[in-house]
Parts: C-alpha cells; structure tokens; sequence
C-alpha cells in the first residue's frame, strides 16, 4: 500500500510484459482496429439474419457483451454472448455466429464454432491465429485476424472495435462518424490525465486505485454501461489480482440495497464504485441518487464516475480506459504483476491433461 505510484521506475519494474504501457496505447490501438474494420469485406450471404451470436470467454468475450449493449436500441437484431460450451437451440442457418478468441485456442469458444458450422449458421472467426484460424482456413470460414503479442484483455480495442466492424461490413449497423471521432477525442484527453506521468495528487485513476486497495469492489453499471462495469470487474481481477463483483441498476434497487447489513463490518471491506452517464433514462439517474442516498445511510464507501462524451459509444471507451489504469495501478499497489494470469495458465493447463 505504501507502494509510490510516482515512482515510474518500480512500476516498470513489477510490469515485464508492459501491461501500463498496452493500456496507455489504447487510443492507438483503437484507431488501428477503426483502419482494419472499416477494411473488413464478408460474403453478403451473412446479411439480413435474425439473431447475432458472439461466441468468447473472459478478455474475448466482453467485447460482445459492449457490443450488444450499444447496438440494443440501435438494431432490430439481437445479439447474445455465449460463455460456454453449448449454443442455444434457436442456432441455425439464419443466425450470424461470430467466434472470439484471442489466442484461437479456448476450448469452449473451439466447441461452439465447430457447433455452429454444424447448424449451417453463417460464422466469422475474431483471432490472432492459434487452432481457431487454423481451423477456419480448413473449413472456409473467413477470419478476421488482428495482431498479437500481449494479453487479450489488452486487446479490448481490438475484439471490440472489429466486432463493430464485422456487423458494419454486414449492414446490420454503422456507428455515426461523429461519435468516433468524439471517442478518439475524449480518449487522447483521458490517456493524458491518468497517464502515469501525472503525479497521484492530481490523477483520478492513481487516486480511485488507492480507495480500492485491500477492498472488495463491486462495480455497479445501467443500460450501456453494465457491460463497462462487467469490465471493471473481470480487469480487477486479472490485473489487480483482487476480488471483485458487478451489478446492474435498476435490478439492483430490488435486491441488492438490501444486503447492508452484514457482515456487520461490511463498510471496512467493501467499495462501491457506480458508473453514471448523463444519457441513462431519466428514472435511472434519479433511481442512482436515491441508491447513494442508501448507501451513504449505511455508511458503505461509495465512488460516483460520470461518463465523459455525449455519445454511449463515447461514454463506454472513456470508462473502459479508466477502468483499465485504475485496475493496473490497483495492481501495483498489490505488488503484482498485471500481466501475471498463473491460476488461469493451471487451469488450462490441468484441462489440457485431461482432455
Ligand atoms: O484475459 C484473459 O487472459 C482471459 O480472460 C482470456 O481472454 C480467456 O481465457 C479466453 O482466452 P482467449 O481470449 O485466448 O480466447
């Protein structure tokens, strides 16, 4: 806790494979994936389908989850992630899979593409390569390939943005020229001010890091932000190796505010951390400052964020970036290394042996 996250140096130093440095070209790395989406071309057999299905786990799969929050009250079609080994009955010829994987090699997204094939459903690979793009070339599936070299949590604008880029090229959906340009604007302030030259005194994300040290964080989201708190949570957990939960409003206003009063020291142990935006339905917003009224009454530690940008496709880049400095410098603060995924690599591993 007494780690100095001005001293650059020993961030460095806990940070081999440069994860601060991935997050801090994130605004790159967006415009490069916004170059390669826009050259995306697929077969117009794959338009006009009733449902889109995004096939993923962990760092490839909440790009899915962005993009079916932004496009909800956009498009007609609606898009469900799949986390898991099996796809909906309702997966046929007339649905769109899209299937995400990072490395190309995660056994349950590898089990709902071959699946989905099976269906006769109209499928797209998202990968760096791995038995994923292998496999695709074999079956003639076309692939969408982007670069590797880092985790693929650090990635998002990539698995995120090509998503995006996938439906696009389909017509089933085209985010306006306005919001990305005001994304790409409010991203290059953001990487400014929560960079890790900007000393902790003055750096919003070096500060929400310290108030979420040796806590259990629970990222609260509405509307198109709950898939951004889902990010919150999922990057806590990778790169800050800490324990972290998300919840959605209004639902939450039904059952979660209840919960406050045990563990009776509950308020030692626990920060709330909500992301707001200006955009959310009127009864949200008022439903958030009734929710902080209740926890301020129980005396539970609570952050307030407010999306930056008009647009929700602004709002959530802005979020996702905060989200990931402050999950990193949490890690520093951790003495850990963001990078580090060991149980994970067992995981996989113990899977593996046993196949
Ligand atoms: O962030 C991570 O490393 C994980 O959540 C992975 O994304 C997850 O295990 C799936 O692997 P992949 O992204 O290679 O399909």
């Amino acid at each position: 806790m007494n780690f100095d996250l001005d001293n650059e140096l020993a961030m460095r130093h806990l940070d081999p494979q440069d994860m601060l440095g991935w997050v801090e070209r994130f605004p790159e790395q967006v415009a490069d994936a916004w170059a390669r989406a826009d050259a995306i071309r697929l077969p117009t057999s794959y338009q006009g389908k009733r449902h889109i299905v995004v096939l993923g786990m962990g760092g490839s799969a909440i790009g899915g989850d962005l993009l079916a929050a932004l496009l909800e009250t956009e498009t007609q079609v609606p898009i469900t992630v799949v986390r898991g080994y099996r796809l909906p009955a309702w997966v046929n010829a007339d649905t769109l899979v899209i299937a995400s994987s990072y490395s190309g090699n995660t056994e349950e997204t590898l089990t709902g593409f071959e699946e989905a094939l099976r269906r006769g459903a109209a499928v797209v690979a998202l990968t760096t390569g791995g038995t994923l793009a292998r496999l695709a070339e074999e079956k003639g599936v076309p692939v969408v390939m982007f670069p590797g070299g880092g985790q693929p949590r650090a990635a998002i604008g990539y698995s995120w943005i090509l998503l995006l880029g996938i439906v696009q090229a389909l017509d089933y959906y085209r985010l306006p020229g306005e919001a990305r340009a005001e994304a790409a604007h409010v991203l290059d302030e953001l990487n400014t001010a929560y960079g890790p030259r900007v000393p902790e005194s003055a750096n919003p994300a070096k500060q929400y890091a310290r108030r979420a040290y040796n806590r259990v964080l629970f990222v609260l989201g509405a509307e198109h932000l709950t898939a951004v708190a889902r990010r919150w949570k999922t990057q806590f957990n990778e790169n800050s190796k800490q324990w972290a939960a998300y919840d959605e409003l209004p639902e939450l206003n039904h059952n979660t505010i209840v919960g406050t009063r045990a563990p009776t020291d509950l308020a030692d142990h626990i920060l709330l951390i909500s992301l707001e935006s200006p955009s959310h339905h009127a009864r949200v917003q008022r439903r958030w400052d009734i929710t902080a009224t209740i926890f301020q009454r129980h005396k539970l530690p609570h952050l307030r964020l407010r999306a930056a940008g008009e647009h929700p496709f602004t709002q959530m880049m802005g979020l996702i970036h905060l989200g990931d400095f402050v999950s990193v410098y949490l890690a520093f603060l951790n003495g850990r290394d963001p990078s580090e995924i060991d149980n994970i690599n067992y995981l996989k591993n113990e899977l593996a042996r046993h196949p």
